[in-house]
């Protein structure tokens, strides 16, 4: 496999001289990460995927090096601003190194250091965490490029064809970043590097660079097995949603599982009905503390199948987790659009304690964001519908381009259109692995909601 890393060309010694329009100039050097075709003034057709485009000012005097990408709206993703910088190999070793030093509190069972006071932190040995995101892209410093962790399997997927030529670099960067000897717990030995090629790449890169191909170590036999806070999950990591896992929601979920143990060990049983559920970690972490009565709703089949298999793992680890609660719980699978499932079971008069819904992103766009309030609006209309007297409603939204403030107020008319009250328990946000480095990148807000009779 590591073939396909050495037929690639290099990237080239050329540099693709920009100048760009002085609002461009002004939004690269308060940080933004990107820049568009329409703000270059000369230069612009110049280069192929993966050179080095240097950005003058009007003085012609270095402003900022980036990434060009011929292709992309997106012409260049900034790597560095400021003063005149060597970007190679080695520059790309110590970024990945600084992403993943930021990230060691998450590593291992034990150990890592606490950022405020220096001094050791403790892991809470009974629910290890092996799968965390490495690398956030544009949030890292590092535009169009995230990696993801699974226990020892790296995958490396790319928003741009500009990071093809880097690959090589990039892989031998996170095997020496993930085994630094000056971390108290390293994330441990990289055993396999998955590359993932976002939509708008997929099927353009070079002979051998396709979505789902395993650029280093043993080839993929079916999905790896991780731990999230303690349960066991499995992740394609070919061919699932994102990198195989929405490693984003990792504290939501656990959230979740909270609420619904407190709910379970105040008595009776506990319905949860887990809404674009992919592999199902929502009512899997709602399994372990106890729910007895599952429903998945997903459009892929594939996934739902993989939500069964995590609810069998997640109720084998009850004991270790919470000590003996209930049997083996229910389990339906529906797969469809969720919102035409939910309108069918809300006329079937279907009732869940616990709502759980986390749609796909509705907006990436500016032009999108009214069409994803209306759906966000509609989603908490009909889920609100589902929830029983005194049950919780926990709605996510993944848009970008959705402000928390717009998100809240749509999910709080759709309660009230479905003739519900509902307090608010906690408004949520990022994970410590997914931090928020530029407007664009504070994507995901959720809420969790107690709904009154
Ligand atoms: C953000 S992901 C959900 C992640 C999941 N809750 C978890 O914790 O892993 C969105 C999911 O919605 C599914 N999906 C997209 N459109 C759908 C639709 N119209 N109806 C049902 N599911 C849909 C996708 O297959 C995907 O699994």
């Amino acid at each position: 496999m590591v073939a396909i890393l050495e037929r690639l060309d290099p990237p080239s010694d050329r540099r693709v001289a920009l100048r760009v329009t002085n609002d461009a100039l002004r939004q690269l050097r308060s940080g933004h990460p990107w820049l568009f075709d329409r703000s270059i003034t000369s230069g612009k057709t110049a280069g192929k995927a993966g050179d080095l485009a240097v950005v003058f000012d009007g003085e012609r005097r270095f402003a900022a090096i980036g990434l060009y990408d011929p292709r992309s709206p997106i012409r260049v993703r900034i790597l560095h601003v400021g003063r005149p910088t060597l970007i190679d190999g080695d520059w790309l070793a110590d970024r990945l190194a600084d992403a993943v030093d930021r990230r060691r509190s998450l590593f291992g069972t034990s150990g890592g250091i606490d950022e405020a006071d220096g001094g050791p932190v403790e892991h809470d040995q009974a629910h290890p965490t092996t799968a965390y995101r490495l690398v956030h892209g544009e949030n890292d410093g590092l535009p169009g490029l995230v990696v993801d962790w699974y226990s020892g399997s790296a995958v490396v997927k790319l928003y741009t064809a500009a990071w093809i030529p880097w690959l090589p670099s990039v892989v031998a960067g996170l095997s020496v970043a993930t085994q630094r000897s000056d971390l108290r717990e390293a994330p441990g030995v990289l055993e396999r590097v998955v590359l993932r090629l976002g939509r708008s790449i997929a099927g353009s890169g070079p002979p051998g660079i396709a979505d789902g191909v395993v650029l280093a170590g043993p080839t993929l036999d079916g999905p790896v097995e991780f731990f999230e806070n303690g349960l066991p999950f499995t992740a394609d990591l070919a061919h699932g949603h994102k990198t195989g896992h929405f490693l984003d929601q990792r504290d939501n979920r656990s959230l979740v599982g909270r609420l619904v143990g407190d709910a379970v060990g105040s008595g009776g049983g506990h319905r949860v009905l887990d809404v674009f559920s992919c592999t199902g970690g929502f009512a899997a972490h709602a399994a372990a503390a106890g729910a007895d009565d599952l429903t998945f709703v997903d459009v892929s089949e594939r996934a739902l199948e993989l939500a069964r298999h995590h609810v069998d793992g997640a109720v084998d680890s009850r004991p270790r987790r919470s000590g003996p609660i209930n049997g083996r719980p229910e389990v339906a699978t529906v797969a469809g659009d969720a919102f035409d499932v939910m309108a069918h079971m809300a006329q079937a008069g279907r009732q869940f304690d616990t709502v759980v819904v986390d749609p796909p992103s509705f907006a990436n766009r500016a032009d999108q964001v009214d069409r994803a309030l209306a759906a966000y609006h509609r989603s908490a209309r009909l889920a609100a519908r589902l929830v029983a007297p005194h049950g919780l409603l926990f709605h996510a939204s993944c848009s970008a381009r959705v402000t928390e403030a717009s998100f809240l107020n749509q999910i709080q008319r759709g309660i009230a259109d479905a003739n519900r009250e509902a307090s608010v328990l906690t408004v949520t946000g990022h994970p410590v692995d997914h931090p928020i480095g530029f407007v664009h990148g504070a994507y995901l807000k959720a809420v969790a909601l107690r709904l009154t009779p």
